[in-house]
């Protein structure tokens, strides 16, 4: 499936759901046009965040019609008290203070993790402006992570015409334990499968294929592969494998032999961020992929990272995907 096609079944799975979505940085006028497609081809009903006044001649100058966009401002809303009260209930016990907590709450990224997680929205893309590791944090101190997973994470889908691939983890966490990797492994999985409508197969990978070398760097893989055998006995899993025996076929008969995922994976997991990260990279400039993500995985509720170089239309499929992966 090429990327066109894969962003448009997403995003008309997501317009029949029409979820409440934040995108909460509206100083960036690639947001306020963002809001202005994604309202318009009703994929979703649209919040941003800020002072209406200014936003809307913002909006105007940029010839942006916010037409159906709501605009809540945090230092205005009857909500800051609560949300500030909660915030700092949540992290008192990290010496947090109550000026603290509500000077956080005044900040947009902060405002929108605490509306959904208080049930005010579904989803939520953000990242335009704020940096990956502060988008992260708030997610991870307002919404947490959910049950059973003890990490967040992120994949990529890299999209060939004929196969996409989800490569994890390959931005968020730099060297995850046995047990991390797995969670990254199983909430991969989980999301593979919503978004491309594929069954999983996931290679846990290493530079040795079951047993070919031996080395404690392998080990973590191996126990990683257990653990998630343990913990989803649902799930096709192998490891440790090679990145060719995982995806060729010859080799994978060759190399793994009974193996019901080597020469099939479509879930690709690294050992760690230096391995994900530079894998994705050379994927995408050598190999040629479309590289979609970073999805941000293991929040309780879909609360998304753009790069800061995103484009509009970058803003828009997240956002679609966000929503599509909301409850
Ligand atoms: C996620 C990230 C922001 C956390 O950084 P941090 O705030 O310095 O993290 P800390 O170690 O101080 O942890 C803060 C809290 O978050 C939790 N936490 C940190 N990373 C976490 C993760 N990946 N999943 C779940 N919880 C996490 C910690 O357990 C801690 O919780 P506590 O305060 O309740 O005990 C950091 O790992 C990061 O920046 N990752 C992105 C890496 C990057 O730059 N990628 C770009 C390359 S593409």
């Amino acid at each position: 499936m090429a990327e066109f096609e894969l962003l448009d079944n997403i995003m008309a799975k997501a317009a029949k759901k029409k979820r409440t979505l934040l995108l909460p940085e509206s100083h960036d006028e690639r947001v306020l046009k963002a809001a202005k497609i994604l309202t318009e081809k009703e994929v979703a009903s649209v919040i941003t965040l800020g002072n209406e006044e200014k936003v809307r001649a913002d909006a105007a100058n940029w010839g942006v019609s916010l037409n159906g966009v709501r605009i809540i401002d945090p230092e205005k809303s009857d909500k800051l008290s609560d949300f500030s009260n909660i915030f700092y209930n949540l992290r008192k016990h990290k010496g947090m203070t109550i000026e603290e907590a509500r000077n956080t709450m005044k900040r947009d990224i902060f405002f929108a993790a605490m509306m959904m997680r208080e049930g005010m929205a579904a989803a939520s893309v953000s990242g335009s402006f704020a940096s990956t590791a502060d988008v992260m944090r708030a997610g991870i101190l307002c919404i947490g992570t959910k049950p059973g997973i003890s990490i967040v994470s992120s994949f990529f889908m890299m999209v060939y015409p004929e196969i996409t691939y989800s490569f994890a983890d390959c931005a968020v966490v730099p060297d995850p334990d046995a047990t991390q990797l797995a969670d990254i492994a199983i909430s991969t999985a989980d999301n593979h499968k919503i978004l491309t409508g594929e069954e999983p197969y996931i290679a846990m990978l290493s530079f040795s294929t079951k047993g070919s070398a031996e080395h404690k760097l392998i080990e973590k893989v191996i126990q990683a592969t257990n653990i998630v055998r343990e913990k989803r006995p649902d799930l096709n899993v192998d490891g440790e494998l090679q990145f060719d025996a995982a995806i060729v076929d010859g080799i994978g008969k060759k190399k793994a032999p009974g193996s019901t995922v080597a020469g099939r994976a479509n879930v690709l997991v690294f050992p760690d961020l230096n391995a994900g990260n530079i894998g994705y990279k050379i994927a995408q400039r050598l190999g040629k992929a479309e590289a979609v993500g970073p999805v941000i995985q293991g929040l309780k509720l879909p609360f998304f990272d753009l790069s800061r170089g995103c484009s509009v239309d970058d803003i828009v499929n997240t956002g679609a995907i966000a929503c599509l992966m909301a409850e």
